[in-house]
Order: C-alpha cells, then structure tokens, then sequence
C-alpha cells in the first residue's frame, strides 16, 4: 500500500467525469488499498479517485462505525428527506460550507470484485456517498454550498441549542 497525492481544487481531473470500471483487477485493488490508506493518514470521510487524479469510477466512504466501504461503479438508486449541513472536501482544504442533501440514501455499487451490492445510508453517511459520487461525475460540493462558515463556530453554537 501507498500514500497517493491528493490533488487540490483548480486541477482539470476534479472536473472530469469519470469512466466507469471495467476491470476489476489487482491495479483495481492497489488503487483501492492506496485510497483508504490515503483517506486514513489524512483523516477524513471519503475520498474518490480523481482526487489521487485517476478518472475511474470508485470510491472511498467512512461508515459510521470507522470501517471504509468501497464503491466501485455506484450510482444513487433512491433518496429520501433533506437535511442541511456543513460540509468539507480534502480536496478543498480550510474551507467548509453549508450544503443540502437527502437525508437517507439507497446506494447501488459493485465490490472490487465486481459484485453488485446495495446499501442504504443516512445522515452524516449520507451525505459523504453523495460528496463522493459526485466527485466521480466532475463535481465539487463548493457547487452546492449555501454559505461557506467557520466548522468551529458552527459546532459551537450547535452545542448550545
Ligand atoms: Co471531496
């Protein structure tokens, strides 16, 4: 396993659609290893291949148990309900905005084997299946915020209600 360079805001690959995946292969699985270790060292909720500049339909996504799923070709099968929050990208870091999304999601993928599977998700995994599948369409969750904030003042005053 590898760490990968995470390529920032401003390069052409975040704004490219990917290609799904065909070959589910062991560069498939390397690519897939190097992504979690990646996303672990750098401490955050998902990560998507063309954040490490490759252009291949995959993805990286925390669960709520700390555990990482892999998706592999996925697509929104079903969404349900709102719900409104800050929302962050390690390919856009110190910047945290408010972003809308349903509130519970039906995700279709395949493993890195190429099985299909479905898994249903909400809340805060909700939100980080729709950020990382739309990384994988060429588009950035700074499309979708409302009002960019300071995560700390947020939290904080979140606490006190
Ligand atoms: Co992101």
């Amino acid at each position: 396993m590898a760490i990968r360079n995470i390529v920032y805001e401003g390069d052409p690959v975040l704004a490219k659609k990917c290609r799904p995946v065909t070959d589910f292969n062991p560069r498939l699985h390397q690519l897939l290893d190097d992504m979690k270790e990646t996303l672990a060292k750098a401490d955050g909720a998902g990560l998507a291949a063309p954040q490490v500049g490759v252009l291949r339909a995959c993805a990286v996504v925390m669960l709520e148990d700390g555990s990482y799923m892999e998706i592999v070709n996925p697509t929104i099968e079903a969404a349900s309900g709102t719900q409104e929050g800050p929302e962050g990208c390690l390919s856009v870091p110190g910047r945290f905005g408010i972003v809308m999304r349903p509130n519970k999601v039906k995700v279709r993928a395949q493993d890195r084997n190429g099985e299909f599977f479905e898994y249903e998700a909400e809340g805060f995994t909700a939100r980080a299946f729709c950020h990382e599948i739309d990384h994988l369409g060429g588009h950035l969750f700074t499309e979708l915020v409302t009002e960019y904030i300071d995560p700390d003042e947020y939290y904080a005053e979140t606490e006190e209600q």
